[in-house]
């Protein structure tokens, strides 16, 4: 048995932990019924959970004040009984479509039918899609239950949503339930209110402290209301005052508000309100009209023989496709852009209706829907924003797209290195300094204007997420006018937490508008220029964290997330973000990469499904990540304090995912004893580096795997799918779709394979044991050292910099295409060693970039060094995509390319 340590802090554990909580108040119940337990345990119990329940809506206070008075009458059988109702009702989700859930008396209901009746099975037709509204009042608890009536009773059957009041009294209290209950998605705010909450809840309020959420003399709602905003900015707020309404409405601190009311007008009018704002996120433009227009009896005279899947479903040989994936696919799939569809390419309807959606759902000024995936959103950037000669600096470690986009758009890209990580074979994230310094050397060699792009990937693969505000403030102030492309190809969903929105790009950019308008910002500047003197040193900027000059600062920030990788969209879904003030002089460029890269025919569901993203994100996306944030925190857990599991496996915690100098915080890890939520927000806001603790990189070279077995042997014997991997280790990632059964089913497997590994050196006696050891020392400790970026060959750097890495990708790279210039050398063998030793130098022609660790190892126009080829031959995975073993290394002849240079 794994050993339980029991820990209420816990860092977020706050939604299973429920779940927990009261499955164990169900045990202590049963045990007490069943005259094996103390009823004083089970009030403890319960008297522990009492305050943080109020920021629910079930059970709510009727059936917990049942509960409360069955257990004072000593009624255990009726204790228990209840208790296991409301455990079973908050597991199944029962209550949100059966309204005897909330009935006292309903006794015969869910606890025991619950677990059989599956939750769509409402009493009356379709579920109406069900959440939970926060009033923040300043009346007596004692009213709170008569006005959840009043409230209730608004209810119409023609209304399309149904929820239940939640009513609290303080600003503390809001922010808690508005953090522990992500089935709030709405929230009154009535003003008069005081801070403190009337409970002691030392845990989340540890968390206020650090999120910047003092007690200060302001407790207005409007200073609520903001810092709900940053907290849950998809949350609807609305205002009931009794001032005059019509000022408030007018100050711009007011802007998160979406409705202000003056306080004893008509509550019909907010709950229509109310109904209105859900009704405003769930709504999704394309998606409707594509139901609508399957509906429709059309008749199709365009070349898309599938659509209304007339030739699927009358034919004898295909006609399981259309069993397989059902009349709606084909009904509607069209490849027109007229009768209610629109066009990706230039749309002017119902799809520009959704990208705005999904810019205003994601906090960025627009967004283009991409259904090739981000390799094609970071191809468009990389276009729209680079012209032939323009410098981007790049993380060479980056996805092969940046790369490909370099080489279509002419640019040159200066790359810069990752910090490694070779114990693991791979690489970690590039360090800010690395940055700063390439920043400060293009401005000594006076090319910073041909500088346009700083193009990084956040997070990284396995999970690195750079301080996003940091990074572009510091290159701001050495070049204001920068743009940034952020792909977060993996971490689109960071948006929905507010534990990793400030570490996106949409995130950090918002902080940084904030601050730009705060005249206070100019003020720090200043301060700064003074202290560093007229003409500071390399040493001194690098040493400095340095403040942009906010007049002069134009922020302009892209981003590019795979939505198909972290929410519902259908592969190759994807989204590229814009926040730019200068959008309007590229947006023609933007256009130009849309026709260039765009299918003609994009897939009609595709776009759909990026639609009904956005519509669930803005909808229920904080409950699952935080969902897939507390599955991970799980699985580290289980994995890492398993007695068998940990002897052969473990899950890599911050400490061994990044040097401690990137975690200026102290943070250690998730699992380290005394890790909370105060020392995680900590982390998020200072540390240069923060890991996403729903990558996870799990060791297997420790029992003996290389990943890429290892990552085999999960999907062939045990139906587990896994993307990454490396020499020895795998990457577990946890999404919105992962449950506690997932970990379960994890956990069962590794023990079963330890099982298995520790009878095999039980059986094979000393023979084996030596032979494990040897292959575990192989994996783990006689890795090949990462190499680094060489240099460009002379031939490709005539437009460099002298001491500037920058080179001409594009001309390498078409030189391939010419057998002239080209030549092969193979891998193995004494020409090789010959010409690192004596020359000519060999230059690369093309990319080569091995799977795992899927970064180039040589890109074209590079010179490969003894580092490159010892890399390359202690390799050994079947996937090298650029090389090919039979011919060896495809090269460029630089005398010859020379020679077609100059011709
Ligand atoms: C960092 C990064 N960017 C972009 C991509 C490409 O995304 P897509 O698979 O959506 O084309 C990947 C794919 O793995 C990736 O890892």
């Amino acid at each position: 048995m794994p050993r339980e340590t029991k820990r209420n802090d816990q860092f977020l554990l706050i939604h299973s932990g429920r779940a927990d909580n009261w499955r164990e108040i169900t045990t202590l119940a049963d045990a007490w019924a069943n005259k094996q337990g103390e009823r004083a345990a089970l009030e403890d119990a319960l008297t522990a959970l009492s305050a943080s329940e109020e920021y629910h809506a079930y059970p709510g206070a009727r059936l917990l004040g049942t509960l409360t008075e069955r257990i004072a009458t000593n009624d255990a059988g009726g204790a228990a009984k209840l208790a296991r109702r409301i455990s079973n009702g908050l597991l199944t989700r029962v209550y949100r479509g059966r309204p005897a859930e909330w009935d006292v008396h309903d006794e015969m209901s869910s606890g025991e039918v619950a677990d059989i009746m599956p939750t769509s099975t409402g009493e009356t037709g379709p579920r109406r899609p069900y959440f939970e509204v926060l009033f923040v009042n300043s009346q007596p608890a004692a009213r709170w239950p008569a006005l959840a009536s009043e409230i209730r009773r608004l209810r119409r059957p023609e209304d399309a949503f149904i929820y239940e009041p939640i009513f609290i009294g303080s600003f503390e209290d809001a922010l808690c339930a508005a953090i522990v209950n992500p089935d709030i998605v709405s929230v009154v705010l009535a003003e008069g209110f005081p801070y403190r909450s009337r409970h002691e809840v030392p845990v989340l309020r540890s968390v206020l402290d650090p999120l910047g959420e003092l007690e200060t003399a302001d407790k207005s709602a409007l200073r609520l209301a903001r810092t709900l905003k940053r907290i849950r900015p998809e949350l609807d707020l609305y205002l009931l005052s009794d001032r005059e309404v019509e000022k408030l409405a007018g100050d711009s601190a007011a802007d998160a508000i979406r409705r202000i009311f003056y306080a004893v007008e008509e509550p019909l009018e907010l709950h229509l309100a109310i109904l209105e704002g859900v009704q405003a996120r769930y709504e999704t433009p394309f998606f409707d009209n594509l139901k609508n227009y399957a509906r429709r009896p059309i008749g199709t005279f365009h070349a898309l023989p599938i659509a209304r899947g007339k030739s699927v479903f009358h034919s004898d040989w295909i006609r399981d496709m259309g069993d397989f994936y059902g009349i709606n696919l084909f009904l509607a799939e069209s490849s027109a852009t007229t009768g209610g569809l629109d066009s990706l390419l230039e749309p002017t309807g119902n799809i520009k209706r959704s990208q705005e959606m999904a810019a205003r759902a994601f906090g960025a000024d627009h967004v283009f829907f991409v259904t090739n995936g981000t390799s094609t959103s970071n191809k468009m950037a990389v276009q729209a924003l680079l012209a032939p000669g323009d410098i981007a600096v790049v993380d060479r470690n980056c996805h092969k797209s940046h790369h490909y986009g370099m080489v279509m758009s002419g640019a040159q890209p200066y790359y810069v290195e990752a910090f490694p990580m070779t114990e693991y074979s791979m690489y970690g994230a590039v360090p800010l300094d690395t940055i700063k310094r390439a920043l400060l050397a293009l401005r000594a060699e006076g090319r910073l204007d041909r500088l346009k792009l700083l193009d990084l990937t956040n997070c990284t693969f396995d999970g690195h997420m750079y301080n996003v505000r940091r990074v572009m403030e510091e290159c701001l102030a050495i070049k204001p006018n920068l743009v940034f492309l952020w792909d977060e190809a993996w971490s689109g969903f960071a948006r929905f937490s507010p534990f990793l929105r400030p570490r996106t790009a949409m995130g950090a950019a918002a902080e940084i508008e904030e601050w730009l308008r705060d005249p206070a910002s100019v003020t720090a500047y200043e301060k700064q220029q003074e202290a560093l003197g007229k003409k500071p040193t390399d040493d001194v900027l690098l040493a400095t964290r340095l403040i942009p000059d906010p007049r002069k600062v134009r922020l302009r920030v892209y981003q590019t997330n795979s939505t198909h990788k972290s929410m519902s969209a259908i592969r190759q879904g994807s989204m590229l973000l814009v926040k730019d003030v200068d959008f309007p002089t590229v947006e023609a460029q933007f256009h130009e990469a849309v026709f260039t890269h765009a299918s003609t025919s994009p897939n009609q569901q595709l776009i759909a499904s990026l639609d009904v993203a956005r519509r669930q994100m803005e909808l229920e996306g904080y409950g699952l990540v935080m969902n897939a944030i507390e599955i991970a925190l799980k699985i580290r857990r289980a994995i890492n304090e398993h007695p068998l599991i940990s002897k052969y496996f473990r899950v890599l915690g911050a400490d061994a995912m990044m040097p401690q100098a990137y975690r200026q915080s102290g943070f250690t890890d998730y699992l380290t004893p005394g890790s909370t939520w105060a020392t995680v927000v900590k982390a998020m806001r200072e540390d240069e580096f923060y890991l996403d603790p729903t990558r996870m990189t799990l060791v297997c070279g420790t029992a003996g795997f290389d990943g890429t077995q290892f990552k085999g042997l999960l999907a062939s014997t045990y139906d587990i799918q896994l993307n990454k991997t490396s020499r020895n280790s795998v990457l577990l990632q946890s999404n919105i779709n992962n449950t506690r059964s997932d970990i379960a089913h994890l956990v069962r497997v590794l023990v079963e394979i330890c099982h298995a590994i520790e009878k095999r050196l039980a059986d094979g006696g000393e023979a084996e044991q030596t032979a494990f050891k040897a292959r575990v020392k192989s994996l783990m400790t006689d890795v090949p050292d990462l190499p680094n970026f060489s240099r460009f060959h002379d031939v490709f750097r005539g437009d460099a910099g002298t001491t500037t890495p920058e080179g001409d990708i594009r001309t390498a790279f078409f030189g391939a295409y010419d057998p002239a210039i080209c030549e092969y050398v193979p891998l193995f063998g004494a020409e090789c060693d010959r010409r690192l030793r004596e020359g000519p130098e060999m230059v690369s022609a093309n990319f080569v970039i091995p799977y795992p660790p899927g970064f180039p190892i040589m890109v074209p126009g590079q010179v490969l060094t003894q580092e490159t080829i010892d890399f390359m031959r202690k390799l050994d995975v079947k996937e090298i995509h650029g090389y090919e073993k039979a011919k060896g290394l495809k090269l460029l002849l630089p005398d010859a390319i020379t020679a077609k240079v100059r011709r």
